[in-house]
């Protein structure tokens, strides 16, 4: 197993992302042996813990999410000795000096050669300033590589992420920043790739010849919990859309990668965005469905949150309608939809394959075929053929046919992501210019909305979402294949 050496430097270490991902994420990478005795962590923020607090923090973080059945507690406390605690202040100076000598003193005492992550998970309006002070304040090696991971979300338009961008890229190098979507990071989302670019069959039928339409589906059983503050500002598009949903949209539909390469596939990903329909108001108003939710069985109407406006104006759910511009795929409706506090959690692609040009079983109904892709919670791929039925006669039946990963100790997400990112590989990272065309898309409809009260709310909650959203499919003579 070979060994990544690296020093951590997490600003927004007592956060919650730390603690739920961050943490359990670098311990399992530590059981699996990727990082061993050259790695050490620096937690920052504001708060004045000691080592030994932190310490303690890591270890709950880790027993609270780790199956036990996969470590020891001498391991738990072996791996938590790696942690180190500097209260911080981002704006000031002299902060950053302390936090030099204790990286390079950390950097001496494990061997680690130079190497340097700095995760920024706190609030964007930090960004600029840290990366500027972590290069003048010499944080930075010069023998070692030096990455900055920047958490979502990545500016609240078009014009945000474009500054927030040079703010850090005034400082790093493009390539030297690692920004998250840790949807990338999901087993089932990496193998869209593998399942359209490893199988001869999907590549010949992964086109407007033969699928009829596309549809994503994220939803989420759960409402805005705790993040009142954040989603009152952000809203279902921003929040879901312009990151997990278009970046599922661009590996559907993107072409073929030259060769499988952080470079080739992302060049691919940035073009299949690129090309997707930007709309004008009339279109937005004609293709796209916001709701908020309403109350439902024991549970408050959005409005009726913690810290919620009484008439706040904010969508928890998104469906829409998009075209994608390119040769393979105009004229194949890509549907999708999000939203809070819907009948169940499910994170699901349904490829629609185009029906039987002609039918020649006489009263006989042929169904499309579909693939399915279950990201969550079932990690499954199921195909749908017509099949005879094993009867007399001759009937034909809808017939999946589904594997479904069973192995209990796969990488999660954040894992997979933290060990591409020591090694260097930003395949399942997002680009800039992915970032940019992403805005740009989603900058049209939040404009468009903007113009616009909407009348909320209008789901019931438990329910999946709006009445529009079916309607979206049903003007053009189809339907929500995952009903659940
Ligand atoms: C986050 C959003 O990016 O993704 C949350 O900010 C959402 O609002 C979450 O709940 C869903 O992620 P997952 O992995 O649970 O599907």
């Amino acid at each position: 197993m070979r060994e990544e050496k690296a020093l951590f430097i997490i600003f927004g270490g007592t956060g919650d992302l730390a603690q739920r991902k961050l943490y359990p994420a670098l311990f399992n990478l530590y059981r699996r042996g990727h990082i061993q005795k050259s790695f050490a962590v620096i937690g920052t923020a504001r708060r004045p813990w000691t080592d030994e607090h932190y310490r303690e923090v890591v270890a709950d973080s880790i027993r609270g999410s780790v199956d036990a059945d996969f470590y020891t507690e001498a391991m738990v406390e072996n791996f938590a000795d790696h942690f180190y605690y500097q209260s911080h202040n981002v704006n000031d100076t002299e902060h950053y000096m302390i936090l030099k000598k204790l990286a390079q003193q950390l950097d001496d005492e494990y061997e680690i050669g130079g190497n340097r992550v700095f995760y920024l998970a706190m609030s964007p309006r930090f960004f600029g300033t840290i990366a500027e002070h972590l290069k003048t304040q010499k944080l930075v090696t010069d023998h070692g590589y030096n990455r900055v991971v920047v958490e979502k979300p990545f500016g609240r338009d078009l014009a945000t992420a474009t500054e927030l961008n040079q703010s850090i890229e005034k400082y790093f190098p493009a390539d030297s920043i690692f920004r998250i979507d840790h949807y990338l990071g999901k087993a089932m989302i990496q193998n869209i790739t593998a399942i359209r670019f490893g199988n001869s069959i999907f590549r010949n039928l992964w086109n407007n010849r033969y699928i009829d339409n596309i549809q994503i589906t994220l939803s989420e059983s759960l409402g805005v919990e705790e993040r009142a503050g954040y989603y009152e500002t952000a809203g279902a598009l921003r929040d879901m859309v312009q990151n997990h949903i278009l970046q599922i949209v661009s590996l559907l539909t993107m072409n073929a990668p030259v060769s499988f390469n952080d470079q080739d596939l992302r060049q691919e990903k940035i073009s299949a965005l690129k090309s997707l329909k930007v709309y004008t108001p009339d279109e937005v108003a004609h293709n796209f469905v916001r709701g908020q939710y309403g109350p439902g069985e024991g549970v408050h109407a959005y409005r009726d949150e913690d810290n919620i406006a009484d008439d706040s104006a904010i969508e928890t759910f998104v469906a829409g309608k998009l075209e994608v511009e390119n040769m393979n795929f105009a004229g194949v409706p890509v549907y999708i939809r999000t939203g809070k506090r819907l009948a169940t959690k499910a994170t699901r692609i349904d490829v629609i394959f185009k029906k039987m040009p002609t039918n020649i079983f006489p009263g006989v109904a042929l169904t499309n075929n579909v693939l399915s892709i279950d990201v969550d919670p079932n990690e499954e791929i199921t195909l749908y053929i017509n099949d005879k039925d094993y009867d007399t006669g001759f009937k034909m039946k809808q017939l999946p046919l589904a594997y479904r990963n069973q192995n209990r100790d796969c990488p999660e997400a954040y894992e997979k992501l933290l060990h591409d990112l020591l090694r260097g590989d930003a395949t399942n990272f997002t680009h800039w210019e992915e970032v940019k065309y992403s805005w740009q898309f989603v900058d049209a409809i939040r404009s468009a909305w903007d113009m616009e009260t909407p009348a909320f709310p209008n789901y019931e909650s438990g329910s999946m979402g709006p009445q529009a959203a079916d309607e979206l499919l049903a003007r053009d003579g189809k339907q929500w294949f995952f009903d659940p």
